[in-house]
């Protein structure tokens, strides 16, 4: 059996719907879901796929996430896939998470099977300002209205309804490719 285990850091929720949604898909194959400081050295040197996700923080991953990663072992052969939520309309304001996601998974010469992101509110209206601070433009200043009121209500049914699917096509592409390493296809 594949050895599956979601790990996730999320602050106020978002993230952590969309973790229960492909945990809800994968539960059947003993995937296991953990919060990013919950997981155990065993659970991650013993697993063949490992699915991450975790909120956009000032346009990177957050650092409690990043911890975890930078103490993964050499040479581990894990498949990976990713999700995230972010809440500004803009994707200079998280294109630069995805390029961490590439570097780690360049570093560790790992295969990433899939990114699954979507909208999630913005829930602590005060810190807005302090993100958007990292982009110096007029032509920004609205930024932190539609921010607000565009990323309201998400993660929302339809969402989640993806992040099901993209479950299911990871566990796809996972099957397919141990399939094939074992010669059964
Ligand atoms: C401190 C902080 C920094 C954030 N930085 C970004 C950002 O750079 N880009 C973005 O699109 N959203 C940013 N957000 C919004 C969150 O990524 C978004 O609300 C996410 O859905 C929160 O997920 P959670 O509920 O799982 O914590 C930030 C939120 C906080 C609180």
């Amino acid at each position: 059996m594949i050895k599956i285990v979601i790990i996730y850091h999320s602050k106020t929720g978002n993230t952590e719907k969309i973790a229960k949604a492909i945990h809800s898909e994968l539960e059947r194959e003993g995937a296991i879901l953990k919060k990013v400081d919950e997981v155990t050295v065993s659970e991650l040197t013993d697993a063949d796929m490992v699915v991450f996700g975790s909120p956009v923080h000032f346009k990177s991953i957050p650092i409690k996430l990043l911890s975890v990663i930078k103490k993964v072992p050499d040479r581990i052969q894990w498949k990976v896939a990713w999700f995230y939520t972010f809440s500004i309309p803009d994707p200079d304001f998280h294109a630069g998470y995805e390029k961490r996601i590439q570097k780690f998974i360049d570093e560790y010469k790992l295969e990433l099977l899939g990114i699954f992101k979507c909208l999630g509110e913005f829930k602590e209206e005060q810190l807005v300002n302090k993100v958007l601070t990292l982009r110096l433009s007029s032509k920004q200043q609205d930024l932190g209205e539609r921010t607000l009121t565009e990323s309201k209500g998400h993660p929302d049914d339809s969402e989640i309804e993806q992040a099901k699917r993209f479950a299911l096509e990871i566990l796809r592409k996972i099957q397919f490719t141990s399939h094939k390493k074992y010669g059964q296809i």
